[in-house]
């Protein structure tokens, strides 16, 4: 089985979900699109109409920074496809103790069907992706987290239908979860502004690289102009996980504070999305996160339907 599905993965050139930018338009709306409807289509909240795998075939999950939704919800994902999943820290393994990704990467491939990575470096999950012979996954880098804003447009869309022409605002650090949506502004139609101090910009290359390719980015550091009659309002935290300049980040981010009074300057329709963990008080304020518009605990629910799609697509079920 395992030899049948390697072979497999290779026929499919090797469907790594790595950044959004990488990824065609189809495929992402057919990732999207499939986890509404088995999200629709399920018993209560729970959809067990999909895509199913072999029993024996294994997702490996690698975490070098601290994780709840992503580990919980790729393992609920791949039981609810019918596999194993295997969580691994680094210090569990060789890896914590100097053998190369890449060796890694080959030996995992003899026994696992799929790896999902959680690690600072993004190099090390490229590294890890070009010597894998099976799919692998990007549950977060330093450079971005695509899974999470696949969940964020399945939410925004299962709220307000389609994102396409729509204005997706961001107020605060400019960040892991700011480059990938920067590039997903290249893919979706949406326009994204964001609003984020000098000192934490968003970084220069990837913007570029996203309007080369057709997306509508505003940047701007005034929160206000950045929510202005928005559809949606997106913040995160202050201090990401490996910031070591905490005091500073507080200090500066500061004004970059969601609130009601900002909340009030988006469209009446608008909502609030949050990948959290959250601080209330610091980027949100307990009302706005805890408020009528906020609907981040289906963001989070979203993101075992996200990764139960994205998985069905590396394995080539979608
Ligand atoms: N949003 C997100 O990725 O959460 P975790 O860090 O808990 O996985
Ligand atoms: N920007 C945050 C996202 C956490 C899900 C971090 O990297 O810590």
């Amino acid at each position: 089985m395992l030899q049948r599905d390697n072979k497999l993965h290779k026929s499919l050139n090797n469907r790594h979900f790595l950044d959004i930018s990488g990824l065609d338009k189809t495929d992402l709306r057919t990732i999207i699109d499939t986890a509404h409807s088995l999200k629709k289509a399920g018993p209560e909240k729970k959809a067990y109409i999909m895509p199913t795998v072999n029993p024996m075939t294994t997702l490996a999950m690698i975490f070098e920074k601290s994780s709840t939704r992503t580990r919980i919800s790729f393992d609920m994902a791949m039981r609810h496809l019918g596999g194993q999943t295997m969580v691994l820290n680094s210090s569990d393994l060789q890896l914590g103790r100097g053998e190369t990704i890449e060796d890694t990467a080959r030996v995992m491939s003899r026994f696992v069907d799929i790896i999902m990575i959680r690690t600072g470096s993004h190099e090390k999950l490229l590294s890890l992706a070009k010597n894998a012979d099976i799919p692998v996954i990007n549950g977060l880098t330093d450079f971005s987290h695509p899974c999470q804003i696949l969940a964020d447009i399945l939410t925004y869309e299962e709220h307000r239908g389609s994102v396409k022409g729509k204005v997706i605002s961001w107020v605060g650090d400019g960040n892991n979860m700011t480059n990938s949506w920067i590039q997903a502004a290249a893919k979706f139609g949406f326009e994204l502004r964001l609003a984020c101090p000098p000192e934490f910009s968003c970084d220069g290359v990837v913007l570029e690289k996203a309007r080369s390719e057709g997306a509508k980015i505003i940047t701007t550091t005034d929160p206000k102009q950045a929510v202005k009659d928005a559809d949606c309002i997106m913040t995160d935290t202050w201090v990401s996980m490996g910031d070591k300049d905490a005091e500073l980040r507080h200090k500066i981010l500061a004004p970059y504070q969601v609130n009601k009074k900002l909340m009030a300057l988006a469209a009446n329709t608008a909502i609030f999305m949050h990948c959290l963990p959250a601080h209330r008080g610091e980027e949100v304020t307990a009302d706005v996160i805890d408020g009528v518009q906020s609907v981040v605990f289906d963001e989070a629910e979203n993101r075992m339907h996200i990764q139960k799609t994205i998985l069905a697509w590396c394995l080539g079920k979608i």
